[in-house]
This record gives structure tokens, C-alpha cells and sequence, in this order.
């Protein structure tokens, strides 16, 4: 009798054998249905901390916690049979120590089942980076803008514009040679993006950055249309669900005022004569 193995997802280290192969496809997702959705297309699924801002509401993501971070982990794991899912460290579960950010990094891996988990932060966060890999935590870094220091960059505007580019290029290096497994390179210019894909060698993925890069994503809420709050000038709609949601409420609406909403009684009589 032959059994098939059960599927397993993929894991950091296949993505970071990826680089320069086929572009990764990485999407966010933060529920099982949701990850059920992106599982078949998605090389890696990540439940990011925009969760805060797209689900809960919050201005930022700044009052992200560990809890919320467990909790959806938990959901997207259950949806990935295939992606490597990545949880975010939420902000200020690691910034203190690399041993805090071992204790918090190893809880999430541990309560979510998730494979990696990503960080913010390029040079001061490397030996960090250090300190998680050499125990056996995969990081996926993030440099460029980054959310979390919204305060201190004074919005979220593009990084590494002109002489500060050699900054971005410096924190792409440090990260590498800290052990991430990738890296993601949020809102810089195309070129820079370029230079820092040709530059390292684990796979860049890319968000308001370059096509060139080795992998992209998006918060996947935005690119389906469903968070209407704001959208970032890089974000392709590729479908527009909270416009189809609200034209499908509103008919419920107009059908339940009318009293032409289909009754129970109704729903039984078919039953019966079905039968
Ligand atoms: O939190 C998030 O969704 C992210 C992606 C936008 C990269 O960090």
C-alpha cells in the first residue's frame, strides 16, 4: 500500500535558495480562510503586523501585540500547507535585547507553528539577526521604510533617496551577513532596489520598490480592494471586494426593508417537496 507524504510547506531555506531564480510570490495573510486563498499561489505567507491597522483598526502598527500576532499566526498556519509562513515580531517585542528577541521570536514559532518570523531594522538590528539565527530562528529582515519607526522617520516616505541610499545598501549588507534568509525592501527607488538585489545574496523582496527584485509582496488586503482606508501609490488594485460588498449589503438591505427576502417557510417548502 502506498501512502503520499503529507505536504510539507516550504521553508526558509528554500527561499533563500531561490535567489535568482523564479521571482517569489509573498502575499500577507492573517486568517485560515484568507491563507487558504493564497496558499496555492504564494511561495510565503506572511502574517504581518498591517494586521493591526487592516483588521483591528488601529492608526498604525504600533499597538500590535504578541497576542494578536499568536493568534492570527495561529489562523494563517492552519491555511498554509504549502508557503513558508512568516510571523512579524510586533514592535517593541525585540528592539530591548537580542535575548528578548529570542524569547519573543521562539514564542511565536512555538505557538503558531509558523517557520520564520521577520523584524524590522538594517545595521542596529544585526546583531540581533545574529543572535536569532545562530539558535535557530530564521529572520526575514525588513529595510527601507520601515512601519515601526513611523515616529522617528516622520511618515511613511520613501527611504534612500539619493546620498542616503549608501545608508539602505549598508543595512542590506548587515542583514545578510547577520544569517537572514531574505530581506524585504519596502518604499525605495527602483534603482537602489536594483543595486541591493545585485548586491546580496539572499533574495530581496520588494514592496513599493523595484520589479527587479527577487520576490514580491503586498498586504493582501490592499491589492484585493478590501482596505479602503488609504492605499499606498504603489498598490495595484487587482479586484475591488469592498465595493462588491457593499453593492451585495445593500441589496440585502433593499430586500429585507421590501419584505422580498427569501422566508424560511419558503426555504422548507422546497425541502418538502424535494423530498
Ligand atoms: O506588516 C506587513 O504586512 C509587512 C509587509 C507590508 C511587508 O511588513
Amino acid at each position: 500500500m502506498s501512502q503520499q507524504a503529507p505536504q510539507k510547506n516550504l521553508s526558509a531555506a528554500d527561499i533563500r535558495a531561490r535567489k535568482g531564480t523564479a521571482p517569489l510570490v509573498c502575499l500577507t495573510a492573517y486568517t485560515t480562510p484568507v491563507a487558504q486563498l493564497a496558499d496555492p499561489h504564494c511561495d510565503l505567507v506572511l502574517v504581518g503586523d498591517s494586521v493591526g491597522m487592516v483588521l483591528h483598526g488601529l492608526p498604525s502598527t504600533l499597538d500590535v501585540t504578541m497576542e494578536m500576532m499568536i493568534l492570527h499566526g495561529r489562523a494563517a498556519t492552519r491555511g498554509a500547507s504549502r508557503a513558508l509562513v512568516v510571523v512579524d515580531m510586533p514592535f517593541a517585542s525585540y528592539e530591548e535585547s537580542p535575548a528578548q528577541a529570542f524569547r519573543n521570536a521562539a514564542r511565536l514559532m512555538a505557538e503558531t507553528g509558523a517557520g520564520a518570523v521577520k523584524l524590522e531594522g538594517g545595521r542596529h538590528m544585526a546583531e540581533t539577526i545574529r543572535f536569532l539565527t545562530d539558535r535557530g530562528i530564521p529572520v526575514m529582515a525588513h529595510i527601507g521604510l520601515t512601519p515601526q519607526a513611523v515616529n522617528a522617520i516622520g511618515g511613511y516616505k520613501v527611504q534612500g533617496r539619493g546620498a542616503d541610499a549608501d545608508r539602505i545598501r549598508a543595512d542590506a549588507r548587515a542583514v545578510e551577513e547577520a544569517g537572514a534568509f531574505a530581506v524585504v525592501l519596502e518604499k525605495v527607488p527602483a534603482a537602489l532596489a536594483d543595486t541591493i538585489t545585485a548586491e546580496v545574496d539572499i533574495p530581496t523582496v520588494g514592496i513599493g520598490a523595484s520589479a527587479g527584485c527577487d520576490g514580491q509582496i503586498l498586504v493582501i488586503d490592499d491589492m484585493l480592494g478590501l482596505f479602503d482606508a488609504f492605499k499606498p501609490k504603489f498598490v495595484k488594485r487587482y479586484a475591488h471586494l469592498a465595493t462588491d460588498a457593499d453593492r451585495a449589503i445593500a441589496t440585502y438591505a433593499k430586500e429585507v426593508r421590501a419584505r422580498t427576502f427569501p422566508a424560511p417557510e419558503h426555504i422548507f417548502a422546497d425541502e418538502g417537496a424535494a423530498k
